[in-house]
């Protein structure tokens, strides 16, 4: 997608569309239209709000209505886009009003333009409404298409956009643009992860993207890939014994980013779940609950997504990628239940369901961010169906130990319109995880409260480090599709991972 800025006003442009933009209206009657809709009704006499009231357009959040302009402006067609209510208006509804826009017309036209609303109309900067809508036009524009073969408008995609613009603004707006390209490319990147079939998207494929991620700036990204006896040799008995069931060779994969001017206090490592399919392992999932588990690397996807990109966010401080890579198999080699593994920290692990298996794989990933001296820790995994319950699928479940760490993910989060929501580490249900045999169970005895145990679990293995777990299982993967992204892979906590750096 190319961006233009011209000083040319909106019906001096020559595109298939002009996109204006409305606030519903508080009583449900009259819209409130904004500068770009008030320009072009007066070009076109009245045609724009005449044929709103007729069609009882109402300005809803994503709500389109295509007005053809006959002649009167060089673009041939003008679409009026609702915001929903001005009193109800955050940032994210721009983002997701322009994401669903793009989502329905992406195959339909080739060229839009538009004015940015100003920041009289709404309260953001320039920069964030320049970035809000064009990561709702690249977002929502994006589709998985590369295994159909008959679809006609495979690859069609929103080609160009032009922003008419006072010269004024020109700057603020290219920063804007370009930062909104950044984090869409990341996120992309991850749903691509996501999307690709398991056959294709293996831990080698994920070490081998891993390298050629640090082979594009060898000065600052280093990569090492473990294999299975290196992960032996560390101990990692833990991810190993997931591992068991499958002749997929396992990689442990470590990105470290070197900041050119280093914070010698500070060091993140973010750890992400990367079971490249669960089939559930000895504990077999059933057919309608395993379709999906492709997904179940989503963590992962984050991790290498936000690498991708790091050395232009340029943090100050050194930062670990972690991810732990297998798919979760069965075989006669397969872990079973009742089997006792020792994770790399020496704690022993009673693994109980082989079907719990993302948590057993990280606590190793999450000792070895112990062991490198990592003074902060983030984990994303797709880790319960239990978050899914308790949230549904559009927000993530956030578990931390400290106060100001989770506190700063969640306003990254919300800069990112990455919906979170906190949820405790109750201390008193850790007696849930208990073994009878081993230091603590992969499963709790109890059924309810299970995104929180899984949470405890993981804490196991992080000692004090100040930490949190987001549980992704919902967000990561939708099946039903959003204003900004179709079904299947988001790439969600990516953008939340770029704000924080
Ligand atoms: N990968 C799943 C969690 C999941 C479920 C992610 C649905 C996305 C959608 C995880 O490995 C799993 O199977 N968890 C079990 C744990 C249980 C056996 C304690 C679950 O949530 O059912
Ligand atoms: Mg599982
Ligand atoms: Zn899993």
């Amino acid at each position: 997608m190319t961006f233009e800025i011209t000083s040319n006003p909106l019906d001096k442009i020559s595109s298939d569309a002009v996109l204006v933009f409305v606030f519903a209206g508080e009583d449900k009657k009259s819209f409130k239209p904004l500068a770009g809709f008030k320009y072009l009704d007066k070009i076109l006499l009245g045609l724009l709000s005449k044929t709103a009231e007729l069609e009882k357009f109402s300005g809803k959040r994503g709500e389109n209505l295509l007005v053809y302009s006959s002649g009167k402006t060089l673009s041939p067609r003008v679409i009026i886009l609702g915001l929903g209510k001005k009193s109800e208006f955050v940032g994210d509804d721009l983002r997701r009003a322009v994401g669903s826009f793009s989502r329905s017309m992406k195959k339909k036209l080739d060229s839009v333009s538009l004015t940015l609303p100003t920041n009289d109309e709404i309260s953001e900067e320039t920069i964030v409404i320049a970035q809000l809508v064009t990561e709702g036009l690249l977002l929502g524009g994006y589709d998985f298409s590369k295994y159909k073969s008959k679809d006609d408008k495979k690859g069609r995609v929103l080609e160009a956009v032009i922003i008419s613009a006072k010269d004024d603004d020109r700057k603020e707006i290219i920063g804007g643009v370009e930062r909104a390209r950044l984090y869409s490319q990341a996120t992309i990147l991850a749903r691509d992860l996501v999307n690709e079939q398991s056959a294709v998207a293996t831990p080698s494929y994920l070490a081998d993207l891993a390298l050629s991620i640090a082979k594009k700036d060898p000065g600052r990204i280093k990569v090492k890939i473990l294999n299975r006896e290196d992960a032996e040799k560390q101990g990692m008995e833990a991810f190993l014994g997931v591992a068991r069931g499958s002749d997929t060779p396992p990689k442990f994969i470590r990105l470290e980013y070197i900041p050119e001017k280093s914070n010698k206090k500070e060091k993140l490592a973010i750890v992400g779940k990367g079971i490249t399919f669960d089939s559930g392992g000895i504990n077999v999932k059933s057919g309608d609950h395993m379709s999906d588990m492709k997904m179940d690397m989503s963590g992962a996807a984050i991790v290498l997504s936000v690498f991708s990109v790091i050395s232009k966010i340029k943090p100050d401080f050194p930062v670990l990628g972690l991810i732990a890579a297998t798919p979760n198999l069965i075989s006669g080699k397969s872990i079973v239940p009742g089997d006792v593994v020792r994770a790399m920290n020496g704690k022993t692990i009673e693994v109980l369901n082989t079907d719990a298996e993302g948590r057993v794989t990280m606590a190793d990933s999450l000792s070895y961010a112990v062991k490198e001296k990592a003074t902060k820790i983030i984990d994303f995994a797709t880790l319960t169906g239990a978050c899914m319950v308790a949230l549904g699928e559009e927000i993530a479940g956030l578990f931390s130990n400290n106060r100001e760490l989770a506190d700063q993910i969640k306003k990254a989060a919300l800069g990112a319109g990455e919906n979170i929501w906190e949820l405790p580490l109750e201390k008193n249900y850790k007696e849930l995880n208990k073994s009878s045999v081993a230091d603590i169970a992969n499963i709790p005895n109890m059924r309810y409260g299970g995104a929180i145990t899984a949470a405890l679990f993981l804490q196991e293995f992080v000692g004090n480090t100040p930490w949190a777990h987001l549980d992704i299982a919902g967000p990561a993967f939708l099946t039903k599709g959003s204003d900004i992204s179709e079904k299947g892979g988001t790439g969600y906590g990516v953008r939340t991972v770029l704000n924080l750096l």
